[in-house]
């Protein structure tokens, strides 16, 4: 097998400046030893944004935003525009995480115009969907998933959705309560968010890379890897330390490419 896939994590709010330096030398050293078919990608908080894409600028590893307003500049207090974050050579925007729709509600409309944003300045969007738990219960996980697709990407060109990644996150798999999905129900999902994107966008959406988020760790990296329209996964929580990172990296690499 030889195709690329995507691994980054999600910091969240976790680290501070220093300790996402430090992190991060580790991380460029461990990326040294790591196949090139393996997009190394990290999404450390904003106050950390400037240091560590300027110690990640001549390695290998992507540097992620976790969320940005949809507007260059104006009076929205608070916010960080894409202005601010191609200054600083930010190469992709993570939009509309379950946390950030949970506590700020934030909706696929406005996910729509910062996806359309992000664009403009030549940066990738990496936009996050995921059924909640009441959804899934009910059986409405395909039906929220489509539209939540149908919506946050609304109005792309076919060139435009060409640098669109999304990450499947279903919202009752992630952080310390979140039950590991099962790998069968996840290639059911991807496999329709494939053909969903192919409705949208035809070919184009054959290649747009399918992450998997939640609960992902380094004993069930294997079963979600090897799903076929899974093309990457994001990690939280066994990503923030490099050890364990470095861990899971080792076996997808063992797995997929030796
Ligand atoms: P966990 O891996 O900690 O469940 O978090 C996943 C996530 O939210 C990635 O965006």
């Amino acid at each position: 097998m030889n195709q690329k896939i995507w691994v980054g994590t999600n910091w969240k709010m976790t680290k501070t400046i220093s300790e996402g330096l430090a992190y991060t030398e580790e991380l460029v050293r461990i990326s040294k030893k790591v196949s090139n078919n393996i997009e190394l990608f990290i999404i450390p908080s904003y106050t950390a944004l400037t240091s560590i894409s300027e110690l990640t600028s001549q390695s290998r590893i992507h540097i992620g935003a976790q969320n940005m307003h949809w507007e260059d500049s104006g009076a929205y207090t608070g916010e960080i525009s894409p202005r601010m974050l191609d200054e600083i050579g930010i190469e992709i925007v993570e939009l509309g995480h379950s946390e950030r729709r949970q506590y700020y509600k934030e909706n696929d409309a406005d996910i729509n115009k910062k996806v359309h944003a992000a664009l403009r300045y030549d940066m990738k969007p990496l936009v996050c969907i995921g059924e909640n738990i009441v959804e899934k219960k009910n059986n409405i996980s395909k039906e929220t998933l489509a539209a939540q697709l149908k919506v946050c990407l609304k109005d792309l060109t076919k060139e435009e959705a060409s640098s669109v990644m999304i990450a499947y996150e279903p919202v009752w798999a992630i952080g310390e309560n979140g039950i590991p999905a099962d790998s069968g129900y996840v290639a059911e999902i991807h496999a329709f968010l494939r053909e969903e994107l192919i409705q949208l966008f035809g070919e184009v959406g054959s290649d747009i890379p399918l992450l998997y988020g939640g609960s992902v760790n380094h004993e069930n990296i294997i079963e979600y890897i090897d799903i076929v329209d899974v093309n990457g996964l994001f990690i939280g929580r066994s990503a923030w330390e490099t050890e364990r990172f470095e861990e899971i990296l080792r076996k997808l690499e063992n797995h997929l490419y030796n």
